[in-house]
């Protein structure tokens, strides 16, 4: 890539970024991107209690990937058969608040969806009805509303079930 275009996605010239696999020592890293972030901290989801969920997925042997740009600057955990125990979905994804809006979330959703095509072809998530900035991010990449759950994380919040299809079906 260009020098101008990878100041113009705001990514330090010569730095490459990468998705990998966690490592048990991103998990404080991880934390500490969702402890920063006011979505989570109005449900009490702190830095301590996610990097202690993120270390025990990936020992179940859950997928959880890391953003790498020279340090960790985001996540995703991925359930691969986490939706009606056949498709996969998507648990968490996150960005640091100072690397959002430079295609990292991208780069995850890509990894999500190339998991989602290998398994039966359909991608799920859930979002907050009030998270107006994510839901345009899931839409614009073809996610579509197929449920409504008021009370399903919070009482008096409604959380919006989003769906798409990224491969043919590939088992009944
Ligand atoms: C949603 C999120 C993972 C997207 O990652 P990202 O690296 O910012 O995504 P990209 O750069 O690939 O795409 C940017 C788009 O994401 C959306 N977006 C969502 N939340 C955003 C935020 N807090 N800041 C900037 N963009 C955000 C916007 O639509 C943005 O498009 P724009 O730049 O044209 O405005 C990231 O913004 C984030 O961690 N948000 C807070 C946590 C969250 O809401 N997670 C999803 C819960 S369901």
């Amino acid at each position: 890539m260009a020098v101008e275009a990878r100041m113009a996605i705001g990514l330090p010239c010569g730095m490459a970024v990468v998705v990998r696999p966690f490592h048990a020592n991103d998990a404080a890293a991880c934390g500490a991107i969702v402890g920063a972030t006011p979505l989570w901290q109005r449900i009490g989801l702190g830095a301590e209690r996610t990097a202690t969920l993120l270390a025990a997925a990936a020992e179940r042997g859950e997928t959880v990937l890391v953003v790498d740009d020279g340090g960790v600057s985001g996540f995703a955990w991925i359930d691969a058969h986490g939706a009606f125990g056949r498709s996969a979905y998507l648990r968490m994804i996150a960005v640091t608040p100072d690397r959002r809006s430079a295609g990292l979330g991208a780069r995850l959703m890509d990894a999500f969806e190339t998991i989602a095509a290998t398994e039966d072809g359909h991608a799920f998530l859930m979002v907050t009805d009030t998270n107006a900035d994510a839901q345009r991010f899931y839409r614009r990449r073809g996610y579509v509303e197929v449920g409504r759950m008021p009370g399903y994380v919070s009482p008096d919040v409604v959380e919006l079930l989003l769906w798409k299809r990224v491969g043919a079906p590939s088992r009944t």
